[in-house]
């Protein structure tokens, strides 16, 4: 190979204090692993030597603990973006120590090539192969990796063995030109292909090759329970109902599902509800519940940015490849998330909430208005375009402390405009054409914890006159209350 090959140690010690880095992954899956650990260990050497050491981190979306978990533990992350679901870098966020600003994903990639984030100096990429003449055959995801590569200075590659060189042919790597220049993206259905199977790249800025080994690090889901089930028997009930009244296509339309548990559940109550068609996914990320549908022919094509499954399913997958890269493609998330394709093919997307409120206002990041969670991902690119837009969330988290329908939301991402159904374990508000009142009575009588109701019901009855009924020395009345006794119970 042409390229020099390094440790990752070496490979380390070519990137300085106040560098921007692009690494690749999207989830923990096809995260660069080996080089930002060791970057987290010269950084903690040059710390005990008194000296700084911090980067500007960028990645597709979340990664693995050797990146995030790894980088904040040294603190060497100066800033980040667009998204993280790691403890230890969400506690650097919250306490002011990396900068951190968040983003829609479709829009990542663009803004870096606007130069809005200033200039990369390097990309990390993993990879499961590279030529001499600089084709990448990327791993499990592809993120905004392309990018990375189009605007970094120089380019570092991980070559992880994990991943088998037969993946070549799963990717459809497509740059979007920047406007005045762009054309339209040729995407009709989930399943065209319009780009390349390999990332093309200048090879004179492929500074080094790191081999390694490592499987990504994907954590498990928790296993669905009542809630969980519920919440998801509610999606396919309401879609059934929406094929009923002619609404949506006998055929169906693609789906966008979210991350996370409730996102996993949901999908699995849809692929066995028998009044949901067969049906292909044009989302972000395809979890562990997409696999096992695909093969019962529940789903018929998965398109997304990221294979994030748990390790043993990844094995089986690879195990039987050609089954799966019949069905299967992976996309950069400047086009998994694309606003004018998710618009043109209409995709029925479903997210999850960490809060909502009467109006059908939705927070998807903060805890009580202020500590972030893990950002908006892909959340607001899906729900802004969506053909119907659906959030989910359990109608009551720690343990019913908290209602998660809220009188007014400590946070908004989606707003009133965008969103379209509610769902919660205890049922559906479907707020289209609905005013702010009738959408107040349709969330609160439909989707609220008994526990919460009576309260809820008297917040958005006691105002009279105005469109919308809000009353704002109460608004957030049972957020202060949970901050001051620890439950949102009167
Ligand atoms: N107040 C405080 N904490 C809350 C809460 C609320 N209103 N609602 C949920 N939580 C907590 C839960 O208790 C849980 O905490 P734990 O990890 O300590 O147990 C945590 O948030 C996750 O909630 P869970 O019910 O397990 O849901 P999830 O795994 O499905 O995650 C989101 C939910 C909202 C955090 C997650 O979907 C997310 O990050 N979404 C934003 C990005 C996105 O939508 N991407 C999809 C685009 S394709």
């Amino acid at each position: 190979m042409r390229f020099p090959e390094l440790t990752a140690e070496e490979a380390a010690t070519l990137i300085e204090n106040g560098n921007t880095v692009g690494f690749s992954g999207f989830t923990p899956a096809g995260s660069a692993k080996a080089i930002p650990r060791a970057l987290a260990a010269r950084a903690a050497e040059s710390h005990a030597a008194g000296k700084p050491f911090r980067i500007g981190v960028v990645t597709g979306a979340s990664t693995g603990d050797s990146l995030d978990g790894e980088l904040a533990r040294a603190d060497a992350i100066a800033w980040r973006t667009p998204y993280q679901s790691d403890k230890f870098l969400r506690k650097a966020i919250n306490t002011g120590k990396t900068r951190f600003f968040d983003m829609h994903l479709s829009m990542l990639p663009q803004n870096i090539r606007y130069g809005f984030l200033g200039p990369f100096d390097f990309a990390v990429i993993e990879a499961c192969d590279v030529t001499d003449n600089g084709e990448i055959v990327l791993s499990t995801s592809i993120g905004a990796s392309p990018t990375f590569c189009t605007v970094a200075d120089n380019i570092l590659i991980e070559l992880n063995e994990h991943h088998p060189v037969q993946l070549r042919g799963i990717h459809d790597v497509y740059e979007p030109n920047d406007p005045p220049h762009r054309d339209p993206i040729p995407i009709l259905s989930a399943r065209d292909r319009i780009g390349s199977p390999v990332l093309r790249v200048d090879p004179a800025k492929i500074r080094g090759i790191v081999r390694t080994n490592l499987a990504d690090e994907i954590g498990g889901f928790k296993p669905h329970d009542e809630v969980t089930n519920r919440i998801g028997e509610n999606v396919a009930r309401f879609l059934c109902g929406e094929i009923e009244a002619g609404r949506v296509p006998r055929g169906f339309l693609p789906v966008q599902s979210g991350v996370g548990n409730i996102a996993n559940a949901v999908l699995g109550a849809m692929g066995s509800n028998p009044g949901i068609p067969p049906f292909e996914m044009y989302s972000e990320v395809i979890q562990d519940s997409v696999i096992g549908l695909l093969r019962d022919g529940s789903i018929t094509y998965a398109s997304g940015t990221s294979l994030t499954v748990s390790p043993e399913l990844l094995q089986e997958i690879y195990a039987d490849l050609p089954f799966f890269k019949e069905r299967m493609i992976l996309r950069p998330q400047e086009i998994s998330n694309n606003p004018e394709v998710i618009r043109r093919i209409g995709i029925i997307s479903i997210n999850t909430a960490i809060e909502t409120d009467v109006f059908g206002n939705v927070n998807s990041t903060h805890v009580m208005g202020k500590d972030l969670m893990n950002g908006i991902g892909g959340s607001g690119d899906f729900t802004r375009n969506a053909f119907i837009s659906i959030f989910t969330c359990p109608s009551v988290a720690k343990g019913g402390a908290i209602s998660t329908i809220v009188p007014l939301v400590s946070h908004v991402d989606h707003s009133e405009h965008s969103v379209q159904v509610i769902i919660t374990e205890q049922g559906i508000a479907d707020l289209r054409g609905k005013n702010p009142l009738e959408r107040a009575e349709t969330i609160v009588g439909n989707c609220a914890h008994p526990s919460y109701k009576d309260a809820l019901f008297k917040y958005v009855r006691t105002v009279e006159g105005g469109q919308t009924p809000q009353t704002l020395n109460l608004a957030f009345a049972m957020h202060q209350r949970f901050l001051e006794t620890g439950s949102m119970q009167e």
